[in-house]
């Protein structure tokens, strides 16, 4: 097994300013944001954290966590409760005052599951380190069409679904139940998404701009990433419709019509700036097999060599490249 938090360890700030010289040697600080039900302190996550500094050694890696850094129960409770406006504000803030990540130029960011669109949020609201490159495993981008099913004895995970139930667009509920805030009905018909939605949506309807007023700040900010890599799982019968970790659109449940992205509105008119990552090159639609956020180890290396790896040329490098380009012209 892996050594615990040695992806965690904090090299003395004075250290720090060595962290980013002009070399270019490390890889950016890394930050990870786990899914439902799940914890910071979790083994999993951890083993996660070092293999991230195995491959790309001398990453940074700070995993978000809700509630405090020694309570991991308020953490998993965090992704059942809680309103997302306030807990994207809060991860702001922590990662603005996190001594590392705070000071870095930017960052890499990985989210699972509902933490990859909760990540995007960060994104298009503050991106104060901004993300360099976003990657997202099982994530829900387009909302989910059905609420997730609890293991038999996770109580709070049955609590928060038994209230979601009947209640998903009541204010109570959207300002208190994670998952309500990016549940998407729609109009079976037209695959358009229901009035209930874009009117009590406290979350995805928001951040995927499908409101009549777009805030343009969420497009330009997603557009400035590097990389925005996008992993679905093949056999995931956990998230409902798996295809929205590609930002799909599952019209009919029952046929499994698919709508792909470049066919929608939410790119064809580039309300959050995809299409203008698609069209540098920046969007990557992967698939992996397995159940929903059965990860391997052999997947997540790959990922994090294509992604997060160091980069290859400092800015300055760049600079003086081109200067000298100037010069020979
Ligand atoms: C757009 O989002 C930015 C970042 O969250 C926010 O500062 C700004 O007020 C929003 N603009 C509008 C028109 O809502
Ligand atoms: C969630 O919190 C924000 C910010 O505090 C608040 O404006 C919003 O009304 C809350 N959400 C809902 C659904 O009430
Ligand atoms: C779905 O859209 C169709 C066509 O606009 C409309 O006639 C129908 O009433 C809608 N269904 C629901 C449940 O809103
Ligand atoms: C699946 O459903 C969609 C709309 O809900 C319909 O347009 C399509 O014809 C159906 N396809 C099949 C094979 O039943
Ligand atoms: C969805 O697909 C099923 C199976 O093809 C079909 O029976 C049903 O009518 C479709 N629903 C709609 C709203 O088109
Ligand atoms: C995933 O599903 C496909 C076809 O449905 C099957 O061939 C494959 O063995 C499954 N893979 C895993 C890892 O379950």
């Amino acid at each position: 097994m892996r050594s615990i938090f040695t992806a965690l360890l904090v090299p003395s700030a004075l250290a720090f300013p060595s962290l980013f010289s002009s070399t270019d040697a490390n890889p950016l600080p890394l930050v990870i944001w786990h899914g439902l039900g799940d914890n910071f302190a979790n083994e999993g996550i951890q083993d996660v954290a070092a293999l991230a500094e195995e491959v790309n050694p001398g990453t940074y890696v700070y995993i978000i966590r809700l509630g405090g850094d020694d309570d991991p129960s308020a953490d998993r409770s965090a992704t059942f409760f809680g309103n997302l406006t306030t807990q994207i504000e809060q991860v702001c803030e922590a990662l603005r005052q996190e001594p590392i990540i705070g000071s870095a130029p930017a960052i890499n960011a990985l989210g699972f599951s509902q933490g990859g669109q909760f990540l995007r949020g960060y994104i298009e609201r503050c991106n104060a380190p901004p993300v360099k490159n976003l990657v997202t495993f099982g994530s829900q981008h387009n909302g989910i069409a059905e609420f997730q099913h609890c293991g038999l004895t996770d109580w709070l995970c049955k609590g928060a679904m038994a209230l979601l139930r009947g209640n998903t667009w009541s204010s109570f509920v959207q300002n208190r139940l994670v998952p309500a805030q990016y549940y998407r009905s729609v109009n079976e018909t037209t695959g358009e998404p229901t009035e209930e939605y874009l009117g009590f949506s406290n979350f995805l309807a928001d951040i995927n701009n499908e409101r009549d007023i777009k805030n343009k700040t969420y497009a330009k900010n997603l557009a400035s990433l590097s990389n925005f890599a996008m992993y679905v799982f093949a056999n995931d019968t956990v998230a409902i419709p798996k295809e929205s970790g590609h930002f799909a659109q599952v019209t009919n449940l029952t046929n499994g019509t698919v709508t792909p992205l470049q066919d929608r509105r939410i790119y064809k008119e580039d309300w959050i700036g995809l299409k203008k990552l698609d069209k540098k090159g920046a969007l990557h639609f992967k698939n992996v097999e397995g159940e929903h956020m059965h990860l391997n180890d052999e997947d997540l290396r790959q990922a994090f060599k294509e992604f997060f790896g160091p980069t290859s040329k400092s800015a300055l490098g760049k600079v003086q490249e081109y200067l000298k380009y100037q010069e020979l012209k």
